[in-house]
C-alpha cells in the first residue's frame, strides 16, 4: 500500500538526494502500489521539482535518468536541500501520472500522503470557493492546498501543517516540502510514520525497511504528532495538544538484510521454500530438544492473562484471519475456552459484549494493517487484554498491544503471504497449548504428543514441499480447464460467435471458438482444514486471478454444489481422523456430479475417495496437520499463476501492507 519516504541531508550538496529517494522507494515496493513519484527542493532558495510515473519504480528511475533529474544515474549530483517520495496505491482517482504523489499546490508546496481523507469533498468545495484550482482526482490534494494556504498566511511550516491537519477527518500520514525551505514537515493520525536520524541526516518514512539502514535510530510518531526536520537541527516534535514532545528513539541495530531472491525467480517461491526454517524459528523458545512446552517463554504477565481469560477473541485480516480460524479449533478443543475468530474490518464496528474478560489476540504479519490495529483498539476499550502475534516486532500493532509474540518468519516480500501463515499457525498452536496448560485442561500425555509432533514439523514441511512436481501438474490441468476448452451445450441456448470475431450481444470470452470458460475452482475441507480450504482458494485468486471458492465440505450441499459439473475442479483436503469419512462422502457428492477431484490426503487417511488425482502427505498428527497441508496449496497457486504469466510477487490491485481501512 502507499509508502512515504523523505530526507533532509545534513550538508548541502553532499548527498545524492534523488538517488536515495529512488532507492528507498524501491525498498518499499513490496508494500504494493501502482504509481510513484519524488519531489525535491533545490538549494539556495530554489523551487520544488517533481517527477512521477504511472507504474513501477523502475520506470521512475528510467525517467529520472533520461531527464537527468537530480543528477541521478550519472553527471553532477544536484544540490538538493530536501526531498520526498511516494509509492501510491490508488484509492481516489486512477493510478495516473497526474494523480501520483507528490502532489503540488500553488506557492511551491508539495505533499505525499498515506491514508484516506474522509471530508475531502467538503474541503475541496471550501478551497475552490477560495479560488484554489485542483489538478488531481485524489482526496490528498486538499492537504497540499491547506498546507500552502498556511504558508501563504505567513506561518512557519509546522504551524501550517498543524493547521491543515486540524481540518482533516480520516487517517493520514503526510510529509511536505516547500520552495526555499531546507526542511520536511510531517504529521500523522491513524497511519504510521517514523522519523530517522543518521550522521546528521534526517529521514521520514512510513516503514523502517525503506530507509535501508541509513538511519541509525528511529522514533515512531504518536497519533496526532507533527514533526519538523530541518538541516543541521534535531527533529522537533509537537504533540496533538501543541506541546513539544519527547518520543523514544530506538537504535535500528544492524541494517536489515536487503531482501534478495537468493537464486529464486520469485520471492513467493523462496518464501514457500523457507517454511521449515520459519516454523523452527517460530517455536524455538517454546519447544526444546526434550520435555514439554516451555511456558516460561510466554512471560509471567501474559501467562496470567492466558490463565484468567474467560474467552479468546482473535482479530485479523486476509491470510492472518484464516490462521485465526484454525486457532479457534485448537483453543476450544485443547483449552475448553470459547474462542472466536473475527474479520478485523467487521469487528471494529461491532458491539461485542464478550470483549471484556477476553484475551484479544491481534494476528498480523506486518503489524501495520489498519483494520487489525483498530479492531484491537476497539477490544481494549471494551476491557479486553491484548496480545499481538506479529512478524514485524517493531510494528504499530506490537506497540499498541503492549505484548507481542513474534513469529520470527523473517521478512516476507511476496504480497501473497506464505511462510508468515505457517509461522502464525505454529505460534497460535503454541498459544492454545499454553492457555490449556495454564487452565489445567491439558493432560501430560496430550502435551507430550503435540510437542513431539511440533519437533517434527520442519521435517514434515520439507516432506510436503516435495509435492511440488505434483502441484505443478495439477496447476497445469486447472489452468487449462479455466482457460477454456469447454463446448457450450446446445441446449443451454447461448449463442456463440460462430467463429466470427466481435459479434454483438455475446460475452467476449465466448466469441470466436464456441467455447466457454469454466469459472472457478472449489476447495473443500472440514474442521481445522476448513480454514485451509479458504486459504487455498484465496492464494489461487490472489495471484493467478482464477476465481476460487473455499467451502466447509459439509456446507456444499446448501448451495455451492450447484456450481459443480463435469468441468469443475475441486481440491479436497482429506486428513485422517474422525472427520475423514465425512469428507470422503462430500468428495463423493462432487464426483457423482462429474466434478474433477484433486485430493490432498494424509498418509494415514483410510477413507476411500475415488479420485483420479490423489497426493499423499505425512502430516504428523491431527493437531499440526493444517500447517503441513499449507505448502502444497501455496505451490498449486504459485504454478497456476506462473503458467498464466501473472506478476506473482506483485499481483494486480493488491498490497502487502494494507494501511487504509
Ligand atoms: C494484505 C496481504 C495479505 C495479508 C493481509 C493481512 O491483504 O496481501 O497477504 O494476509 O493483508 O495482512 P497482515 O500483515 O495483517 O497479516
Amino acid at each position: 500500500m502507499c509508502g512515504i519516504v523523505g530526507v533532509v541531508p545534513s550538508g548541502v550538496g553532499g548527498m545524492d538526494v534523488a538517488g536515495f529517494l529512488l532507492e528507498a522507494l524501491a525498498l518499499q515496493e513490496y508494500r504494493g502500489y501502482d504509481s510513484a513519484g519524488i519531489a525535491v527542493v533545490d538549494c539556495d532558495g530554489g523551487g520544488v521539482r517533481r517527477l512521477a510515473v504511472s507504474g513501477r519504480v523502475a520506470k521512475l528511475k528510467e525517467a529520472a535518468r533520461a531527464g537527468g533529474f537530480g543528477g541521478f544515474g550519472g553527471g553532477t549530483v544536484d544540490a538538493i536541500a530536501a526531498g520526498i517520495g511516494h509509492t501510491r496505491w490508488a484509492t481516489h482517482g486512477a493510478p495516473t501520472e497526474r494523480n501520483a504523489h507528490p502532489i503540488l499546490a500553488g506557492g511551491g508546496a508539495a505533499i505525499v500522503h498515506n491514508g484516506i481523507i474522509e471530508n475531502h469533498d467538503e474541503l475541496r468545495a471550501e478551497l475552490r470557493g477560495r479560488g484554489r484550482r485542483f489538478r488531481t482526482q485524489t482526496d490528498s490534494e486538499v492537504i497540499a492546498h491547506l498546507f500552502a494556504e498556511g504558508l501563504r498566511a505567513g506561518g512557519d511550516s509546522l504551524r501550517a501543517m498543524r493547521s491543515a491537519a486540524g481540518k482533516l477527518r480520516g487517517a493520514f500520514a503526510v510529509a511536505a516540502i516547500a520552495r526555499g525551505r531546507g526542511e520536511i514537515v510531517c504529521a500523522r493520525r491513524g497511519s504510521p510514520l517514523l522519523v530517522g536520524e543518521g550522521e546528521g541526516t534526517l529521514f521520514v518514512s512510513s516503514d523502517a525497511p525503506a530507509l535501508g539502514g541509513a538511519a541509525k535510530r528511529v522514533l515512531h510518531l504518536a497519533d496526532g504528532d507533527c514533526a519538523l526536520l530541518r538541516a543541521g537541527e534535531k527533529a522537533r516534535i509537537v504533540s496533538a495538544g501543541g506541546r513539544r514532545a519527547g518520543r523514544q528513539w530506538r537504535q535500528t541495530g544492524a541494517a536489515r538484510a536487503a531482501a534478495n531472491l537468493g537464486g529464486y525467480r520469485h520471492f513467493m517461491k523462496k518464501e514457500i521454500a523457507e517454511q521449515p526454517q520459519a516454523a523452527a524459528a517460530a517455536m524455538a523458545d517454546f519447544v526444546g530438544r526434550t520435555g514439554g512446552l516451555r511456558t516460561g517463554a510466554f512471560g509471567g504477565e501474559l501467562l496470567r492473562a492466558m490463565r484468567d481469560c474467560r474467552s479468546v477473541n482473535i482479530v485479523a485480516c486476509g491470510t492472518s484471519y484464516h490462521a485465526a480460524m484454525t486457532a479457534r479449533y485448537w483453543v476450544e478443543t485443547l483449552a475448553g475456552t470459547p474462542c472466536r475468530a473475527n474479520v478485523a474490518s467487521e469487528y471494529r464496528y461491532r458491539a461485542d459484549p464478550g470483549a471484556g474478560g477476553s484475551l484479544t489476540v491481534a494476528v498480523s504479519q506486518s503489524g501495520e494493517t489498519a483494520d487489525t490495529i483498530a479492531a484491537a483498539a476497539a477490544a481494549k476499550e471494551k476491557g479486553a487484554r491484548l496480545l499481538a502475534i506479529v512478524n514485524e516486532s517493531d510494528s504499530t500493532l506490537a506497540r499498541d498491544c503492549g505484548r507481542a509474540l513474534p513469529m520470527r518468519a523473517g521478512m516476507e516480500v511476496g504480497v501473497a503471504s506464505t511462510k508468515a501463515f505457517t509461522a502464525q499457525l505454529t505460534v497460535l498452536l503454541l498459544l492454545a497449548l499454553g492457555i490449556a496448560k495454564e487452565k489445567g485442561t491439558l493432560s501430560a500425555r496430550v502435551e507430550k504428543g503435540i510437542v513431539a509432533s511440533l519437533r517434527r514439523l520442519p521435517e514434515l514441511l520439507r516432506g510436503s514441499l516435495l509435492l511440488e512436481g505434483v502441484m505443478r501438474k495439477w496447476a497445469g490441468e486447472i489452468v487449462s480447464c479455466h482457460s477454456g476448452s469447454l463446448v457450450i451445450p446446445a441446449k443451454a441456448g447461448i449463442q456463440t460467435g460462430g467463429g466470427g470475431k466481435g459479434k454483438a450481444g455475446l460475452d467476449s470470452r465466448f466469441r470466436g471458438n464456441d467455447k466457454v470458460f469454466n469459472d472457478g475452482v472449489l476447495f473443500i475441507g472440514r474442521g481445522g482444514h476448513y480454514p485451509l480450504a479458504l486459504e487455498g482458494a484465496l492464494k489461487l485468486k490472489e495471484i493467478s486471478y482464477i476465481h476460487a471458492e473455499g467451502c466447509a465440505a459439509g456446507e456444499l450441499k446448501h448451495g455451492t454444489l450447484a456450481l459443480v459439473d463435469a468441468h469443475m475442479p475441486a481440491v479436497v483436503l482429506a486428513p485422517g481422523g474422525a472427520l475423514a469419512e465425512k469428507t470422503a462422502a462430500n468428495a463423493a457428492e462432487i464426483a457423482a456430479r462429474g466434478g474433477r477431484l484433486y485430493v490432498l490426503a494424509a498418509e494415514n487417511c483410510g477413507a476411500r475417495i475415488a479420485a483420479r488425482k490423489i497426493a499423499r502427505v505425512d502430516d504428523g498428527c491431527e493437531w499440526i496437520s493444517p500447517i503441513v497441508f499449507a505448502p502444497p496449496l501455496q505451490l498449486l497457486a504459485y504454478y497456476a499463476a506462473k503458467i498464466r504469466g501473472a506478476d506473482i510477487d506483485k499481483p494486480r490491485n493488491l498490497a502487502k501492507s494494507v494501511t487504509v481501512e
